[in-house]
């Protein structure tokens, strides 16, 4: 299937590493322009460096997502630069575990501001360009957001709030012809889910149970197969798919617990 994305302008929030990266690798196999935001300026030089040696366009923006000037610039260079923007991917997040009884009110408002602000401000910048475009918006989200998991209010509500925000924009959105989808992903392996698992005592132990609780295969999602899924969502090919909630877990989040 020819995916249409081809010299489409993709702004991918945190995208120089794991599920980010892998939708950067994707929009610049299709054929697509991938504008990668992120913080972590040697991951994202790399990415851009490898990117442009196998002949495709794409550019690494250095910036940290949470002010929302930030937001605001890394959509002006993207304009600046490509004269357009097709797709917004928000992305960055992370679950930092703040609780109510492990956090604090100050606590749970940085934790807001890591997992949801930075969606909103990207959504607000974007709006008139993706407007232009007959573009459309992808968030990620989490299984979290509908199953819970406890210590974790914070980015809970966060992820809730993007799902909820994925319908809403959708009906706001409708009428200019911008799609808004959310993709759901529950255990995937990347450079965070690492570094979350080996804070635990026995790390592989930790994992091997983690993993024969997901329904298929037993093993952890890919950052390729959510990025699969992500480029399907935000090309041409989905142009009748609008305020969906879309899981990619392996069964992990519905399936019956019996399963496993
Ligand atoms: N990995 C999982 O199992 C999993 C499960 C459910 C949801 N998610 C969600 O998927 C998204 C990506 O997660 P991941 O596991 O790929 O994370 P990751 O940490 O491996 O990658 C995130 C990227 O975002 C960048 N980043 C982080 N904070 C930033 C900031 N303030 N400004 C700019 N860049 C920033 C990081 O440098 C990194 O490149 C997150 O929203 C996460 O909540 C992941």
């Amino acid at each position: 299937m020819d995916l249409q994305l081809k010299d489409k302008v993709v702004l991918i929030t945190g995208g120089a590493k794991g599920i980010g990266e892998a939708i950067s690798r994707g929009c610049a196999r299709e054929g697509a322009i991938p504008v990668f935001v992120d913080h972590d300026k040697e991951a994202g030089e790399r990415l851009q460096s490898e990117l442009q040696s196998a002949g495709g366009k794409s550019r690494f923006i250095f910036a940290d997502i949470l002010p929302a000037e930030n937001c605001l610039a890394a959509v002006e260079q993207t304009l600046g630069e490509f004269g357009r923007l097709d797709v917004l991917v928000n992305n960055v997040g992370a679950n930092d575990n703040v609780g109510l009884e492990n956090g604090s009110p100050e606590k749970y408002v940085s934790s807001l501001r890591l997992n949801l602000f930075h969606y909103y401000n990207m959504a607000h910048y974007a709006l008139p360009a993706l407007k232009k475009a007959q573009g459309c918006i992808l968030n990620t989200a989490s299984k979290v957001a509908v199953t819970g998991q406890g210590g974790t209010s914070g980015y809970t509500s966060a992820k809730g709030a993007i799902l909820s925000l994925t319908r809403d924009w959708a009906a706001e959105l409708l009428s200019c012809g911008v799609r808004v989808n959310a993709l759901v992903p529950a255990e995937v392996i990347t450079p965070l889910y690492r570094q979350w698992v080996s804070t635990f005592p026995n790390p592989e132990e930790k994992l091997a149970y983690i993993t024969s609780k997901i329904p298929l295969g037993r093993r952890m999602t890919q950052p390729a197969e959510i990025a699969a899924m992500v480029l399907f969502l935000i090309s041409p090919q989905a142009s009748h798919i609008t305020g969906q909630h879309v899981f990619v877990d392996g069964g992990y989040t519905h399936l019956d617990r019996a399963l496993t």
